[in-house]
Order: C-alpha cells, then sequence, then structure tokens
C-alpha cells in the first residue's frame, strides 16, 4: 500500500430484475475527494493494484465515478495504463469502431437501435500452444458524454450463468467438444450493417488474407460468390479463471447463431419498413453473411439451448445508467458486456487489457455482426 489516501465510498447502483444489485462494485469519490489531480490518481491507481485486483475477482467489474479528473480520451488511456501491463490492439483496424487515440477506440459505432446483446470479448478464439488464451483478460469503458437515453453497458456475471444453466445442458456442450464458429464476409458491402473481409481483418488482399488464417489456424476457402467462409478451430465452453480458478461459462453460442442473427429484424434499421424488407431480403443476405456455432463434433445446437442460455442470461443482466467521467473496468472471464439502444449523444471510450505479456496481439476483430460487438 503506497501513500496516495483518496476518501471513497461504495453505493450500490446496479439493477438486476428490478432488485439493487451488488455488481458493479462502485468506488465512487468522496466530495472531498472528487478534484483529485490525474497523477495522484494515477499514484493510487498503481498503489492499490493487490487491492483492486481483489475486488475486481470478487465482484466481476468495478465503477469508479465521481473524479473529476477524467475528462478525455488521454486521460482513460493513462488510467488504461496503469490497471494492466499491455494494452491490447485491434489488429487491422476496425468496423464499425474507431480509433481514438494510441489503443482507445470508440465503444461501437453500430447504429443506436441495435441491441449488442451481452458476451466476452473474443470467447470464440480457441487456445493454441503458442497462444493458451488468446482473450483480453479485461475490458475498459470510459463515459465521455452520457448517453441522451438509455445506451446502458449491461453486464452479467458468467459464473452465476454457469451455475443457473441446466447442468444437463452444460454436459451435452463440454461432452460435444466445445465450440465451432462459422463466419461469412462478403467482399463488397451491399445491405445494411454488412461487414466485408476486408474491413474485419484489415487484409488488404486474398494472400494476407490467407496468411492471417493459417497464422490462427482457421480453415477458410473462397465461396463462389467471391464471399470468405472461415471456420474456426474448437474453443471451450467453459473456462476455468486464471487466477480464481472459478468456472465460468465462456461463449457466444447464444450470440453467434443463425437463428437470433440481426438480419431476422432490425438489420437494416430500426424503422418498422426497414425491419420488414429485412425479413424479405434475409434469404439473400444470410447467404452472404453469417455468423453461426456449431457443436465441435459438427451437430447443430437446439433451439431450445440457444434460448435457455438467452434466458438465462437475460435473468443475470445487470443495468446502470451511465454518468460523465464513469469508468468501468470489467474481468473479461467473469462478467459479460453489451450496449442497450440509447438516444444521442453517447461517446463511451474502450480498452481492452492483458494481464500478462502476450506473445503476439490478438490478431482479429471481434465479430462483425453488430449484434456482437462492444458494447
Ligand atoms: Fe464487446
Amino acid at each position: 500500500m503506497g501513500n496516495t489516501e483518496i476518501s471513497v465510498s461504495h453505493p450500490c447502483v446496479g439493477k438486476k430484475r428490478g432488485q439493487e444489485c451488488p455488481l458493479p462494485f462502485v468506488i465512487e469519490a468522496d466530495p472531498a475527494a472528487a478534484d483529485t489531480p490525474l497523477h495522484e490518481l494515477l499514484d493510487w491507481i498503481s498503489e492499490n493494484q493487490d487491492r483492486r485486483e481483489e475486488d475486481l475477482h470478487r465482484a466481476g467489474a468495478i465503477l469508479f465515478r465521481g473524479f473529476h479528473a477524467l475528462q478525455t480520451a488521454e486521460d482513460f488511456a493513462a488510467i488504461a495504463q496503469r490497471m494492466a501491463p499491455e494494452i491490447l490492439d485491434y489488429a487491422g483496424g476496425t468496423t464499425p469502431r474507431s480509433a481514438v487515440t494510441g489503443k482507445i477506440v470508440t465503444s461501437t459505432d453500430a447504429p443506436r437501435h441495435v441491441v449488442i446483446g451481452l458476451h466476452q470479448e473474443m470467447s470464440y478464439l480457441a487456445p493454441t500452444p503458442e497462444f493458451p488464451d488468446p482473450t483480453p483478460d479485461k475490458v475498459m469503458f470510459f463515459c465521455e458524454t452520457a448517453p441522451g437515453g438509455g445506451g446502458q453497458t449491461p453486464i452479467a456475471d458468467m459464473r452465476a450463468v454457469l451455475k443457473k444453466l441446466p447442468p444437463d445442458l452444460v454436459e451435452r456442450f463440454e461432452q460435444r467438444g466445445g465450440l465451432i464458429l462459422h463466419r461469412k464476409l462478403p467482399t463488397e458491402k451491399r445491405y445494411g450493417y454488412e461487414v466485408t473481409w476486408t474491413t474485419a481483418f484489415g487484409a488488404s488482399d486474398r494472400n494476407a488474407m490467407e496468411a492471417l488464417a493459417r497464422q490462427n489456424g482457421w480453415q477458410m476457402h473462397w465461396a463462389d460468390d467471391g464471399g470468405l467462409e472461415i471456420t474456426h478451430a474448437p474453443s471451450p465452453v467453459v473456462k476455468a479463471h486464471r487466477v480464481t480458478g472459478e468456472r465460468i461459462w465462456f461463449n457466444q453460442a447464444h450470440l453467434l447463431h443463425k437463428s437470433v442473427a440481426p438480419w431476422t429484424s432490425a438489420w437494416l434499421g430500426p424503422s418498422l419498413a426497414q425491419r420488414a424488407k429485412a425479413r424479405l431480403l434475409r434469404p439473400f443476405i444470410q447467404d452472404r453473411f453469417f455468423y453461426h456455432s456449431t457443436h465441435a463434433d459438427g451437430a447443430e445446437i437446439s433451439l431450445a439451448d440457444v434460448s435457455t442460455i438467452r434466458r438465462v442470461v437475460a435473468e443475470e443482466m445487470v443495468l446502470f445508467d451511465w454518468r460523465k467521467g464513469d469508468l468501468l473496468l470489467i474481468d473479461n472471464k467473469l462478467v459479460a458486456h453489451g450496449r442497450q439502444p440509447y438516444q444521442p449523444p453517447r461517446t463511451i471510450f474502450a480498452a481492452l487489457l492483458a494481464d500478462t505479456p502476450r506473445k503476439r496481439p490478438v490478431a482479429v476483430m471481434p465479430p462483425g455482426t453488430p449484434a456482437a460487438r462492444t458494447s
């Protein structure tokens, strides 16, 4: 423990199904500490790492609130650099994210009417001997401009989700060896929020894309229509936390599945006419652009199982309203995040962190469907 003392309190701000909820754990500056300068905040962050990690591993997410020195993306970047040894790249640039400063990005540029479902960042990536944990350890968000309405970043404790899921469902998923993510991306954007393979992976040509697939152990082939089909290596459905050893439901079967793809409803836009058109176009769109998960043995996931997982995750969803200057630190393994629709303005920045230095940066983007993007 260092010398920097900042007086804080721990109010409850999260609500789960109408009930007060201890998630996130709130660290709110007392009025006398609200104007603590940034350099003192940074010292305090560094000096209290062990206690903060304990709080994070207990609660799953920490909300820092009421620190007036936190105003800009640069302030956020300075804090992020104290929170973990490495800020990860989103290699290849992003759509629909935008770079802000350094490795800080906008949380998402997905249209404001789109609901982004709860997910742990990049949980579909398969571990390899060279790279046993390719997923971020922490995700951080910073509220530069509070939403005009809605726009919460919902969170959910995925330890609780695992405990609540029917044991036979979990056993079925584990016995089949985990999940395989299949995706297809078009070469040129045509409909709605399609993401092309060039924008998704930052690959400038087919050779670069093929090299990226080899590097990540993906199977891929070029479809007759010029689109790219990728089959990931199997990834586990349950993960043990690196520090606490707790078992966590860690996959996106409930989001990256054709039955719940965004083009079923709001793919082309929020209006009734756009939603109706999206339904008419669905057969054409889903042949060009899809994300779909199967069991690792190739069997389809039953719609009943997808529905059950979605229900349990929704029951564990916690909401709180953003305030300007809020900073949310999430353990990416323990807690999932998403985004609610909003009224403008809304400016939320994001950063992905690694607790241990990585041999190479995360080499892929999050999946391109807005429904699966941060938050
Ligand atoms: Fe995300």
